[in-house]
């Protein structure tokens, strides 16, 4: 089996090469990824001496994204800007890699015949929900933001090849991971950092938004088995089925690190800044026998203690253009009430 894994640099697909690898070992993967700011190589450091593991540089949108494709079985999509707030500030680059570059990579797909397509999605295409309910997998999309607006025309996408030419495709949609290897301009490595270096903590609005947390492994184990025994034109939630305010989620990590809470700086909200995500993944565990293993505590202090491991990888990711722009988003950046 030849895999392609598009967007493999990143936090979650480079923890999917090495599950992979690990998991299959007669499998030889490829890795495309445009190594954006997001996108590091040192991600995948331990497999690069791997002899079933190679590598192309390459924008998704770029048409020789054909010859890539020309070979491979089994094609998993990742690739993607997935940061909301650079979306908010300019989302020109989100149509094109997430939409235009879905598109081009799907296309390739179809024409050179792969066996089997897994796009990766996110529950933000469902939109925000109120205090109850949890996200079905016919629940209407709603995308508020234009990161998720644009992982929305992807899904449709991706389904319309199915009806249109039979394309052997399927969707995960998966709510918010943490864990290794995570871009520290998300939620969860942000907060370890800055907590790690005895710096203040910026929660958005009131810190009552709720997110439902997956360790990434537990992700990249549920996409293993929808690529492998999933069907065809279907839509698979996954989620850790952990439900946390991002105040309660800021509050434990300055406990598991010995900071005071006056760490905490509430800044002024994310515009359109979805209340609430909870994902119903019940099929998923009926159909394929999936189910979240990792303990959302456990889970922390494992990702606080890689953080603090790895200092040197941070020390990487955060020179130069992430500086400027956590400058430009949370120095500058008004403060409603400080605890
Ligand atoms: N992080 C989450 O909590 C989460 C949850 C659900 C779904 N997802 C989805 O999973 C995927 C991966 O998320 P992540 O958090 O690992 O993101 P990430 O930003 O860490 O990684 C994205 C990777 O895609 C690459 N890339 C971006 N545009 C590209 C292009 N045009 N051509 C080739 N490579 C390109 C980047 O270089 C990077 O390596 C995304 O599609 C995202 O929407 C993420």
């Amino acid at each position: 089996m030849r895999m392609l894994i598009a967007g493999g640099a990143g936090f979650i697909g480079s923890n999917f090469v090495r599950y992979m690898l690990e998991q299959h070992p007669g499998y030889d993967v490829v890795v495309v990824d445009k190594l954006t700011y997001a996108g590091n190589l040192k991600n995948l450091d331990i497999v690069l001496a791997d002899q079933r593991f190679s590598f192309v540089r390459l924008d998704i949108c770029d048409p020789a994204i054909a010859d890539v494709v020309r070979g491979c079985d089994l094609v998993v999509n990742f690739a993607a800007e997935s940061h909301v707030d650079r979306s908010i500030e300019d989302a020109l680059g989100f149509v094109r890699s997430n939409i235009e570059g879905c598109w081009r990579l799907l296309d390739a797909c179809r024409r050179t015949g792969v066996q089997r397509y897994l796009q990766v999605s996110t529950d933000e295409v469902y939109g925000s929900l109120t205090a109850s309910g949890r996200f079905r997998e016919d629940t209407p999309l709603s995308p508020n933001s234009p990161y998720s607006a644009t992982k929305a025309a992807a899904d449709l996408m991706v389904q319309a090849y199915v009806k249109t030419y039979g394309f052997p495709a399927i969707v995960t949609r998966c709510s918010n991971n943490y864990g290794p290897f995570q871009f520290p301009e998300k939620f969860v490595p942000l907060m370890i950092v800055q907590a790690v270096a005895g710096d203040f903590l910026p929660i958005y609005g009131d810190g009552q938004n709720v997110r439902d947390w997956i360790h990434v492994a537990d992700h990249c184990r549920a996409l293993d088995l929808v690529l492998h025994k999933g069907r065809d034109g279907e839509i698979y939630n996954v989620g850790g089925e952990c439900e946390m305010k991002n105040l309660d989620v800021a509050w434990r990590i300055l406990d598991l690190t010995g900071r005071p809470l006056s760490l905490l700086r509430m800044v002024k909200d994310r515009p359109g800044h979805d209340r609430r995500y909870a994902v119903d993944c019940s099929k998923i565990k009926e159909q394929l026998n999936w189910e979240p293993h990792w303990d959302f505590d456990h889970g922390l202090v494992e990702t606080i203690r890689w953080y603090r491991d790895n200092g040197a990888w941070l020390d990487q990711v955060r020179s130069g253009e992430y500086r400027e722009y956590f400058d430009r988003h949370y120095i500058h950046r008004e403060t409603t009430l400080t605890h």
